[in-house]
């Protein structure tokens, strides 16, 4: 039985009770945050507070998240999750209870903030090895995504577009523009440069994102932020996508078409290798060169 967090207190799962009239019910009211640990250590936890810290403010959301840390911890060692490779805390934080009514309720109510951890299993070295596939799918989601919401139902459907498709990975494309992932970012390798979309209102920043931005620095590997237009994938040489339940994951064919010569690309695995390192694990395990 798993124990989860839930306004202020460690419980079973099982036990864990939101009301009907909560917000995030009704409206999707809320943000959330997923922060990895690798080997029980939490990593860039900081840049996942001050992201959520961001959100909050954005939707005026009266909560303080400095205690959360400590929340986190708590998870994982109740969960007995400190000696895994990978795991998760998820934390979303919601306007809180109040009579259905779209503005905010007149007396405020305290937020409803519930956290559970999860295990993750990386892919094995084969299937990496092999590659991914994602398929295109339109982008339907608010001029709000730099914020990170839980109102994914657009991220979902794409998501279950690119299942039905037998891809890893829905593409999300707007105005001709490939954004990112349903759950990540996107990247591509055009002409040996490494380009994603710029921090804009149409994509989250990744928090994946900003640290394989600052591997391209340190490997000297060229970068640039800049919108990649659907007809560019033709000419990539590599795609991956990023993300911290995604790593960094080489996508090999978009739309059943090959990205680059159809393998994993040298840029992309010299990007997992340092991202993997980073993190403190062994790149052995996968992607560590054919
Ligand atoms: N998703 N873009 C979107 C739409 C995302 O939902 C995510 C993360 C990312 C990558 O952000 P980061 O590198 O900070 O994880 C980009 C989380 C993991 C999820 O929904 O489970």
């Amino acid at each position: 039985m798993s124990a989860v967090y839930l306004d202020g207190e460690v419980m079973p799962a099982a036990e864990a009770r939101i009301s009907v009239d909560d917000r995030g019910f009704l409206f999707a009211d809320g943000v959330y945050e997923v922060t990895p640990a690798y080997s029980g250590r939490f990593f860039r936890m900081e840049h996942h507070l001050r992201r959520l810290s961001r959100g909050l403010r954005e939707l005026r959301i009266d909560y303080d998240p400095s205690g959360l840390p400590g929340v986190h911890e708590r998870l994982l060692a109740e969960n007995g999750l400190t000696a895994e490779e990978v795991a998760y805390v998820y934390v979303q934080i919601t306007r809180g209870a109040a009579p259905r009514s779209h503005a905010f309720p007149k007396k405020p109510v305290p937020p409803t903030v519930y956290a559970f951890a999860r295990k993750y299993q990386r892919p094995t070295r084969e299937v990496w090895e092999a590659g991914f596939t994602a398929v295109k799918v339109p982008d339907r989601r608010w001029a709000r995504v730099d914020i990170k919401t839980i109102q994914l139902l657009p991220n979902c459907m794409a998501q279950q577009a690119a299942v039905e498709a037998g891809a890893s990975d829905a593409l999300l494309v707007r105005d001709g523009i490939a954004l990112e992932g349903a759950h990540s970012n996107f990247f591509a390798v055009l002409q040996g440069v490494v380009v994603t979309h710029p921090l804009t209102n149409v994509v989250l920043p990744g928090i994946t994102r900003g640290l394989v931005l600052e591997l391209c620095e340190d490997l000297g590997i060229p970068w640039e932020e800049r919108p990649i237009l659907v007809e560019e994938l033709d000419l990539a040489d590599e795609a991956f996508f990023t993300g911290t339940t995604t790593e960094v994951r080489p996508t090999v064919a978009i739309d059943g078409a090959p990205v680059g010569d159809g393998q994993v690309g040298q840029v992309t695995r010299r990007l997992f290798v340092a991202f993997m390192e980073c993190v403190g694990q062994v790149a052995a395990e996968v992607g560590s060169g054919a």
